[in-house]
């Protein structure tokens, strides 16, 4: 006995245990601390979209308001009360006048909320008129290229933007479709293989600094999805320039030490995926190698770039991130990710030292 009215004090409990962190998470929600929150915009286009749906929401609230409300209200002041019969009420049916306005209310209002969407819409979707940066956008199982046509710069999933500058991203597919999702800055679009696809990026100034903002691709691409991920670094005109001055330098490549072992070893092992820029070799198959030093992250942003951390990935690559290379097919330029080539603890060591001088 005792223990039936255990179990159901303890049922009674349970919605409240299901609503309380349910609660939580939806107020989570309002947080403006998130690093991918589309709520709190860091640049004019994204301003735009966040206007757009602060004002749609806004007037949903309202109509939520008055629609419950006067539910509410019914439900309440037209109860049957203990004791009461239940009575005849009038029928009404078919009031010409109720019915006009709330045909007619509905239809002013969508047209409204139509305007400033498909403004808002063609505005966003429009080429970008005046001076602006060209990046080609490249996604691939999984990481993303970036190519700069006009500065000679080839990079990857680190993206490095002026500030204040419109930078116009030119996007494609190398295998599946992927989206570019960088929230702070833009909506996504899909990077479809054989298509082009186009997104306009533009940072506030007060985002210039060592913090990337964070992206990453909004479309399921297979095993490494969530590690697809994306850091737009702003910088200073002055900054900006200094670095497509650095990037577009070939790379030194090491006659001595560890590190010129290490290249004996790229040309063996890395250069069938990996280019670098002023070599001969130039396969474009995994990310560009030529100034990886100077990024913060690899394996598609995912993990920092420390010596603990390469030299687990240089052990096995699929130790970190989930990835197929069994179905690699150099040939027929498909990579589904670094396979583990057994590299000894030396081995790896030569590599680091590579690695660490392509700055
Ligand atoms: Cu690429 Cu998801």
């Amino acid at each position: 006995m005792e223990r039936w009215t255990n179990n159901s004090a303890a049922s009674r409990r349970r919605p409240l245990l299901v609503a309380i962190p349910l609660l939580l998470l939806v107020l989570s929600a309002c947080s403006q601390e998130l690093p991918q929150n589309s709520l709190d915009p860091a640049g004019p286009i994204s301003r735009d979209i966040d206007g757009l749906f602060r004002l749609v929401f806004w007037i949903a609230v309202v109509i939520f308001v008055l629609v419950q409300g006067g539910l509410l209200y019914s439900v309440f002041r037209f109860r049957m009360r203990k004791g009461e019969e239940l009575r005849p009420v009038a029928q009404v049916h078919g009031n010409t006048r109720l019915e006009v306005v709330w045909t007619i209310l509905p239809a002013i209002l969508l047209a409204g909320i139509a305007v400033p969407t498909l403004r808002t819409l063609f505005d966003l979707s429009a080429e970008p008129e005046g001076e602006r940066i060209d990046v080609n956008v490249v996604g691939h199982q999984w990481w993303w290229e970036f190519e700069y046509p006009e500065l000679g710069v080839v990079t990857a999933n680190e993206l490095h933007i002026p500030a204040e500058e419109t930078v116009y991203l030119t996007m494609t597919s190398d295998d599946v479709i992927h989206s570019f999702w960088v929230p702070k800055l833009n909506g996504k679009r899909d990077a479809v293989p054989g298509r082009e696809t186009n997104l306009t990026l533009i940072a506030d100034a007060d985002t210039v600094g060592d913090d990337p903002i964070l992206g990453q691709c909004a479309e399921f691409c297979g095993l490494a999805h969530a590690d697809m991920r994306i850091r737009v670094f702003v910088h200073t005109p002055e900054d900006f320039a200094e670095w497509v001055a650095q990037q577009a330098q070939p790379a030194v490549i090491p006659t001595e030490g560890p590190a010129a072992a290490g290249w004996e070893t790229f040309q063996v092992v890395c250069s069938a995926c990996h280019a670098v820029g002023g070599s001969d070799f130039q396969q474009r198959l995994a990310p560009d190698l030529t100034h990886f030093a100077s990024r913060t992250t690899f394996g598609s942003a995912t993990f920092e770039s420390t010596p603990e951390n390469l030299r687990a990935w240089l052990h096995n690559p699929s130790d970190l991130k989930p990835m197929d290379p069994d179905r690699n097919d150099i040939a027929a330029g498909r990579i589904l990710g670094m396979p583990n080539f057994g590299l000894s603890e030396s081995e790896i060591t030569e590599l680091l030292a590579l690695l660490e001088s392509f700055r």
